[in-house]
């Protein structure tokens, strides 16, 4: 096979963002309030603060991606923002994100918006967050309300960021443990009323989106974990498969779209969840360095729900080496052309991330194209930004060899 890819007309080029991650000052929201409850111990102990202040500089963010030649952004609006206590709505935000839609259009960017990515007010936390009876309720209406960001020049939309992860993390959340333990502890089961919210706040979401916006082809993105299985764990992997990531997947049939957001792999034992392998190379998550999971996660998604067509909305790697960004996105993409080869109907590529940024507890895992300084949020651009964002005019990427790339990579 060549080591080149050519972008199909209409392909969708990006990077992707979350708003409590890059915004800064999100004062209003659970995380913001966990971060500061000591629900986050040692290993996750860094509070999000101004994070990239992205919230005043979108417009340079955006100047740089479209600068770069990439054609589409996808960002998310923050509830906790347009939604500050129950019923009561932010005019005022709510022009913010549409200025944010107007400004990427204006630049050449195609935004893909997420209304919900990780993050709720703090007022909807408190009185239950997605266990709570109105939760469905409550995000439909908090969509409705936030309709006029994307009345027009918004073409796609994902309703809820990975709920497999919301569903998973529900227990910590409830056993107050920390990311870390939890991952480490292999027991990965999703949190059954969180999964039922979470797929009719979708569903809801949806059809207010349908109803308001009928031009919008709206989707959702799911974490699609690629499970590998150790002799005797068939069954926990196949019960891991079928809680956490299956069902969400297979709750998005009949939706425009599906975002598949992929990583790496995990082994899996008769217990569950096995540590990366010793030996293995890790990147700055902890997690192993696989550039095979795209292509393993898009065809897994394309298993399950084979007349959705694909987006993925996240793909990347946490490394202060760009060379190794480089290499392990040029994998990943080799996966996702070989996928389209085949056949799979994948409609567009989002890299994660434009920046880096907060990751959820601590700014050591950087995932992004664009450094950040995190006192005077200067900006600079990684030699990945440009090899990356160029495709979105060329069409085309040469694609580095992954074998030979390893090789140098210790
Ligand atoms: C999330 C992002 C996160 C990234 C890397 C995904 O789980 O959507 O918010 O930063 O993966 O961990």
């Amino acid at each position: 096979m060549s080591t080149s890819f050519q972008l199909p007309e209409g392909f969708l080029w990006g990077a992707s963002t979350a708003a409590h991650q890059i915004e800064g000052m999100n004062v209003n929201s659970d995380f913001w309030a966990h971060e500061h409850s000591g629900l986050l111990t040692q290993r996750f102990r860094e509070v999000s603060g101004d994070t990239c202040d992205s919230y005043h500089r979108w417009p340079e963010d955006m100047d740089l991606l479209a600068g770069f030649g990439f054609t589409d952004y996808r960002f998310s609006i923050e509830w906790a923002r347009v939604e500050p206590a129950p019923g009561e709505f932010s005019n005022a935000e709510i022009a913010h994100y549409r200025r944010m839609v107007e400004g990427a259009i204006e630049r050449g960017l195609r935004p893909l918006l997420t209304l919900h990515h990780f993050t709720v007010p703090r007022w909807f936390d408190e009185q239950g967050g997605w266990e709570s009876e109105e939760a469905v309720e409550l995000f439909g209406r908090f969509v409705e309300a936030a309709a006029p960001i994307f009345a027009s020049n918004v073409d796609h939309i994902c309703t809820i960021n990975e709920p497999n992860m919301v569903a998973r993390f529900a227990p910590v959340r409830k056993a107050a443990l920390v990311r870390s333990d939890w991952e480490q502890s292999g027991t990965a089961g999703s949190d059954e009323a969180t999964t039922v919210a979470l797929i009719k706040a979708h569903r809801r979401a949806v059809e207010v989106i349908r109803r308001l916006t009928p031009h919008v082809k709206v989707g959702w993105s799911v974490a699609i974990a690629n499970y590998h299985v150790v002799p005797g764990g068939e069954a926990k992997a196949a019960e891991m498969a079928s809680d956490s990531r299956d069902v969400f997947v297979l709750a998005a049939d009949g939706d425009d779209w599906i975002g598949v957001q992929a990583y790496t792999r995990a082994f899996v034992g008769p217990a569950g969840q096995l540590p990366v392998p010793e030996g293995a190379q890790k990147t700055l998550t902890g997690w192993e360095y696989y550039p095979q999971a795209l292509g393993e996660s898009i065809r897994t998604v394309a298993r399950l729900v084979p007349e959705t067509p694909i987006i993925v909305t996240e793909n990347g790697i946490a490394e202060s080496d760009d060379t190794r960004r480089i290499a392990y996105t040029s994998g990943a993409l080799k996966g996702l052309r070989d996928a389209m080869v085949d056949g799979i109907d994948v409609r567009g590529y989002y890299h994660w991330s434009a920046l880096d940024n907060y990751e959820w507890g601590s700014f050591v895992p950087t995932f992004g194209l664009i450094a950040v300084d995190r006192k005077t949020f200067v900006r600079t651009p990684k030699p990945s930004a440009a090899w990356l964002g160029a495709a979105g005019q060329s069409r085309s990427i040469d694609l580095i060899s992954h074998d030979v790339m390893s090789e140098s990579i210790v």
